[in-house]
């Protein structure tokens, strides 16, 4: 069934210079990018995406991570497409999550591990809503989809 995940290139992403790296293994995955914008994240809206964090010993770090500089904010859809964002990205510590996966491929950090993906499809409409407002999102038919869907 297809599907929207709302994935976010944290601020160590683009400081780094990974966002073309890591928006590429969407691409070829086969997802459609359906919505795409740089944020500068306001506390507000950092502390709404991760409240569900809100009193963990890491949350006051996780919120000045992710508003100390901007964030590339994108939604893609396709079939299954929260479980194969989760996949791409690999487990939360960049440590132990395995090669060939994002962090795996280019996170050490638990906190700074470049990507946030949804977690389930409810928890992706309610990000979606949180970062993007209707109109910016794109309706289209890709053309290679009947190869890759
Ligand atoms: P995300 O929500 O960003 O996609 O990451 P996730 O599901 O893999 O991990 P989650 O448990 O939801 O944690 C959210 C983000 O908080 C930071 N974190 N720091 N210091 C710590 O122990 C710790 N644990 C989590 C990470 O940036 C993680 O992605
Ligand atoms: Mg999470």
């Amino acid at each position: 069934m297809s599907q929207q995940t709302l994935i976010l290139l944290k601020p160590d992403a683009v400081q780094r210079r990974l966002a073309g790296e890591i928006i590429g293994r969407f691409e070829r995955k086969g997802l459609r990018l359906a919505g795409l914008k740089l944020v500068q994240a306001p506390r507000e809206l950092a502390e709404k995406h991760y409240a569900v964090h809100k009193g963990k010993p890491f949350y006051e770090s996780l919120l000045a991570f992710l508003t100390s500089g901007p964030t590339v904010a994108m939604v893609w859809e396709g079939r299954e497409a929260v479980v194969v964002g989760r996949n791409l990205m690999g487990l939360t510590d960049g440590a132990k999550a395995p090669p060939g996966t994002i962090r795996g491929d280019f996170a050490l950090s638990v906190q700074n591990n470049l990507v946030h993906g949804s977690d389930s499809p409810e928890n992706a409409a309610l990000e979606i809503a949180l970062w993007f407002a209707p109109n910016e999102l794109v309706k289209y038919e890709s053309v290679d989809g009947k190869w890759v869907g």
